[in-house]
């Protein structure tokens, strides 16, 4: 029986459904097309914004690894250690539209089948702000883009009405939505903030916006660490540091609690999961709570600027998962997708155990530790 690895998402027709996440890694048309050489299914730009944009002094990423023989956590320890998290302050594109237009027609020349979705932002706060959401919806796809992604999450923006203090106020973001959709052709997707209680408002007001999918997570809002010999953040511009984004092996669990929230509150809605991701098992549970696509920067941004060995890695695992379930007779994603979204309850329709059974929460097997001796007389 033939494997279908496309797979159709919100109208468009993917080869695969692994995506570059709007990033690093998605910030040039020659990051893009050796994105697509290397085999992604598609990518969503770095987001493209009409304000002139002039990020912090220094670096604007780091990555925290953790080495176990010293059991630190530390973003300056150089590339031993193993890989906890991205932590980025870094602002959307700061090219401006006219510099992504003419690359956006040129990418979709050089690779037509392959999906180009466009991030976008702007501002809110008056209808200037709205009439630029306009011009850039209009503008991307008349350069050819496949889709708009609304970055309607960045937690580190220096503007007070945009990213995700749109993303936080469920009026705000239903109604970008709106003024995006009554000039879109393509589809839309809203790219929503983890930072706010219940994610799934924010969902259902995106969707009433008219909104065709969700994408999320963007980074959960974090601060780097303080280096315990200096006494300052392991990033800094001046000793001061601002809250930033954290990305990568630790966001995966936290993103897709936020994901389960929104796919069992619109089990038929389109999503597209990020977080987290490097190999296929990460993705798989994405795929299993209702996801479509799913999305990849931190990993790639470790993998020679694009991931083409994370995008290799991806595929085989596809593959692979597919012979390994070869008696369910399972052709293509749609045969699983969303298959343990049920699975996902309120903690008061967990099974307890049998009166008879239960310890009052001191089982024995829990190994709880045995107090200490007292001090002086050992063992
Ligand atoms: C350095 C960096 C820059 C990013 N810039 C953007 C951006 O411009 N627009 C956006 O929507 N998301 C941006 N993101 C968020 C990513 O698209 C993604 O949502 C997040 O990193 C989680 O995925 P990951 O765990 O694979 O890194 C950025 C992430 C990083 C690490």
């Amino acid at each position: 029986m033939g494997i279908d690895v496309s797979v159709s998402f919100t109208g468009i027709r993917f080869e695969n459904p692994f995506l570059l996440a709007s990033a690093p890694p998605t910030e040039s048309e020659s990051n893009i097309l050796h994105a697509f050489e290397a085999g992604w299914g598609g990518v969503v730009t770095k987001t493209i914004g009409m304000h002139p944009v002039v990020n912090v002094a220094g670096p604007k990423t780091k990555f925290l690894r953790y080495s176990p023989e010293i059991n630190r956590l530390s973003m300056n320890k150089g590339r031993d250690g193993v890989l906890h998290s991205s932590w980025n302050w870094e602002l959307i594109s700061d090219k401006p539209l006219d510099w992504w237009v003419p690359r956006l027609e040129r990418i979709k020349q050089a690779f037509p089948t392959r999906v180009l979705i466009a991030s976008i932002m702007a501002g809110s706060g008056n209808d200037r702000e709205l009439d630029h959401w306009r011009t850039l919806a209009t503008a991307c796809q008349a350069a050819g883009v496949d889709g708009l992604e609304l970055n309607l999450s960045c937690p580190h923006m220096d503007r007070p009405d945009m990213g995700s203090n749109i993303g936080k106020d469920r009026e705000l973001c239903s109604f970008v939505t709106q003024v995006v959709k009554q000039v879109a052709r393509v589809p839309v997707w809203a790219k929503l903030t983890p930072a706010t209680s219940d994610i799934a408002v924010e969902a259902g007001a995106v969707f009433r916006g008219g909104a065709d999918a969700v994408s999320s997570s963007n980074t959960f809002p974090s601060l780097p660490l303080i280096d315990p010999d200096t006494l300052e953040f392991e990033i800094n511009v001046d000793g001061f540091v601002s809250s930033g984004g954290l990305g990568g092996p630790a966001i995966l669990p936290l993103s897709l609690a936020k994901m389960a929230d929104m796919t069992r509150a619109f089990p038929d809605k389109a999503f597209s999961g990020i977080g987290g991701i490097s190999e296929f098992s990460h993705a798989l549970n994405y795929f299993l709570l209702g996801c479509g696509t799913v999305q990849v920067a931190t990993a790639a941004m470790l993998d020679r600027a694009v991931g083409p060995n994370v995008i290799k890695r991806l595929l085989a695992g596809y593959q692979a998962f597919f012979e390994r379930h070869a008696d369910r007779g399972w052709t293509s994603l749609e045969d699983f997708r969303g298959l343990l979204r049920n699975r996902v309850v309120a903690q008061s329709k967990i099974r307890r155990p049998d009166r008879a059974d239960y310890q009052g929460g001191y089982e024995p097997e829990e190994g709880y530790a045995a107090p200490d001796p007292a001090p002086g007389r050992g063992h």
